[in-house]
């Protein structure tokens, strides 16, 4: 039975499954989802056993650890996802609530309906279908499904940190990633690197009546404002210094292809909804958003913010600041370079502390010309009717590295079947039924060939 036709016939009981995955609010951010992540990771182990997987839970939150012995001298392959999800709030935006997963308008609307979970599934749907009409993979496959991806995947880097030898696989296959737009296909080449601090500032021991002690302290609110707006410039220009040092000029062929891509100034003011775009001046937003690096804020947090007034000069301040890092970034010389320089024009009459959240990760790129490359192409183009473009995204996945590296090296393949629209992080997050569905063709056409790759 061809791969279309099985997804056609099964459609009502994958979404079913689908679903059920969704409802478990596996946030990994917060503690008091833990038995969440366990539960989800149970669900998966269920999933897999019944499917023929050797499956164990590693770690707590549990990395989701399957394999399947495939046909003697068959490749051996490395999947990699992850389970959870980011917090779902701000709550009040959703039209529906976040973990009942609603289908409308050709989508499931659901936390985590791309951003992992209706990926990976568009995986276990592949696997089913080869156990179901061959009655086994043709291939051996190592799967790792982790629940601390949102969050820095402590678990998983010292669970493949332990025991190396027995990751070693032909291909790692990623579906992570987005398209660029429905009608243009995307297999993703590139992806940024991330380094993230939270910054905190200290001033008077408690909170202050800010008239009777007002102009006699440094205030930390304020403090803090000084600190993260000489962090970056009015021209999008970060400021730390060496920032820039040894990130490459774009390619001349990536140029070309960007080109013909409807990536102009009105596309990225639509898909943000942003009154006008911002950034670093001299190069594009597309470049903007993939071949350079960026700082942002993530959040800040300092004094009063509910209704009405109260005066007071708060006793402390912080942020969250992340920093998107790109191809030829050191992240160490730029963590030492980011506290020195904090430090530096920190003002006097408060105290600072930077903390490191998450391991720091270099910008990942692979190579488009291994075999698994080639057959992702063709498997995409046969389940999507188009053949997809290498583009590289500005999102990170910091263990890839890790991955890459305890597979012995092999190429990683980012087949992801997202679209930019889909909201992922963001309230209404959806996954297109039409692209889970070409994308578990996809996943199934790419197996089929990676199975006849030889190694
Ligand atoms: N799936 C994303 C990465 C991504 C985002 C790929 C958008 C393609 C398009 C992943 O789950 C993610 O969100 N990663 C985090 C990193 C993590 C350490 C918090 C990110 O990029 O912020
Ligand atoms: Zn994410």
């Amino acid at each position: 039975m061809t791969p279309r036709l099985w997804i056609a016939e099964n459609t009502e009981r994958l979404l079913q499954r689908l679903q059920d995955f969704l409802r478990f609010p596996s946030i990994s951010a917060h503690p008091t989802h833990r038995s969440d992540l366990q539960r989800t990771a149970e669900w998966l182990r269920g999933f897999l056993s019944r499917m023929g997987f050797e499956v164990e839970l590693l770690g707590d939150p549990p990395t989701v650890y399957a394999h399947y012995a495939g046909p003697e001298g068959a490749p051996t392959l490395l999947f990699y996802g992850h389970y959870d999800v980011q917090p779902p709030d701000p709550l009040e935006l959703w039209v529906s609530p976040p973990f009942e997963p609603q289908i409308r308008d050709g989508a499931i609307y659901a936390r985590g309906a791309c951003d992992d979970k209706g990926q990976v599934f568009a995986h276990l749907g592949a696997w089913e279908y080869f156990i179901e009409t061959q009655g086994q993979l043709p291939l051996s496959l190592h799967v790792l499904i982790e629940g601390e991806e949102e969050t820095g995947s402590e678990t998983l880097y010292s669970l493949l940190k332990e025991g190396r030898e027995k990751w070693k696989s032909d291909a790692v296959i990623v579906s992570d990633t987005a398209f660029f737009a429905e009608d243009i296909p995307t297999l993703t080449v590139g992806l940024r690197g991330l380094l993230y601090a939270e910054i905190r500032v200290r001033g008077p021991q408690r909170d202050l009546h800010s008239g009777s002690l007002g102009g006699i302290v440094e205030n930390p609110a304020l403090a803090l404002a000084y600190i993260l707006t000489a962090l970056k410039g009015r021209d999008g220009r970060v400021r730390i210094p060496g920032f820039y040092q040894g990130i490459q000029a774009p390619d001349a062929q990536e140029r070309q292809l960007w080109r013909s891509l409807p990536a102009n100034e009105e596309y990225y003011r639509k898909l943000t909804g942003s009154p006008s775009l911002a950034g670093e001046v001299g190069f594009t937003p597309l470049e903007r958003v993939s071949i350079r690096p960026t700082l942002d804020v993530n959040g800040m947090k300092s004094g009063y913010t509910g209704i009405g007034a109260k005066t007071i000069i708060p006793a402390e301040a912080s942020a969250k600041v992340s920093m998107r890092l790109v191809p030829g970034q050191d992240p160490e010389s730029i963590w030492a370079a980011f506290r020195a320089y904090v430090q530096a024009i920190s003002p006097a009459g408060v105290e600072i502390e930077i903390e490191r959240l998450h391991e720091a990760a270099p910008a990942f790129e692979t190579p488009t010309n291994s075999p698994f490359y080639k057959i992702a192409e063709e498997a995409v183009e046969t389940a999507f009717g188009r053949r997809p473009i290498p583009l590289r995204e500005g999102g990170s996945i910091p263990i890839l590295h890790t991955l890459r590296e305890v597979a012995g090296g092999c190429p990683v393949i980012l087949m992801g079947f997202g679209l930019p629209t889909d909201a992922v992080h963001s309230p209404n997050e959806h996954f297109r039924l039409d692209q889970l569905w070409k994308g578990m063709e996809a996943a199934i056409e790419w197996y089929r060939r990676a199975a006849a790759v030889n190694k």
